[in-house]
């Protein structure tokens, strides 16, 4: 699994996000995410992985899609973007601490970390908006 790199000046630290009423109202990086990066990080293996246990059929050149989670078909009319990205941040703090959704952007990920991953969040900032932004297209 790639590791997001250090802070980018201007991000909300990981253990600074607040989850409110399943909500994360402020965008982390103070910036819109891009949709078609969204898109992308969302198919890619080594990234978010969504595809592993979500389908989505707007990403239907895809050719493996996992069925552990919802479809992810119509998410941005289910979820308000505050809701969205609670749930990229910390699916644990949304759902249930037994979700296998993965928290994305937490320092919470679990016992017997890795030593070098330690500190590290799964996704960045900068990806988390991406994907927001991206699933907010899923009508
Ligand atoms: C290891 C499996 C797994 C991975 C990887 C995963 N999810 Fe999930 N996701 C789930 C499960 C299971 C749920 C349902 C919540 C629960 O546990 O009850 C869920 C719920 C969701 C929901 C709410 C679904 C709804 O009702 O509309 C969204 C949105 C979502 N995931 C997005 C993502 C995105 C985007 C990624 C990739 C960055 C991702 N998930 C990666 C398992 C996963």
């Amino acid at each position: 699994m790639l590791i997001a790199s250090t802070l980018v000046a201007g991000t909300v630290a990981p253990g600074d996000v607040k989850i409110e009423n399943i909500a994360v109202s402020e965008s982390l990086t103070g910036m819109a995410g891009n949709a078609s990066e969204g898109r992308k990080t969302f198919a890619n293996r080594k990234l978010g992985n969504c595809l592993a246990c979500h389908a989505n059929a707007d990403l239907s050149e895809q050719l493996f899609h996992g069925e552990v989670g919802p479809s992810l078909d119509g998410a941005g009319a289910r979820w308000s973007e505050p809701q969205l990205r609670a749930i990229m941040v910390n699916a644990k703090a949304v759902f249930s601490d037994r979700t296998i959704m993965p928290a994305f952007y937490s320092l919470e990920v679990g016992e017997n970390v890795r030593k070098d991953l330690i500190g590290k969040t799964i996704l960045s900032a900068e990806q988390i908006e991406d994907l927001v932004a991206y699933l907010l297209t899923l009508k």
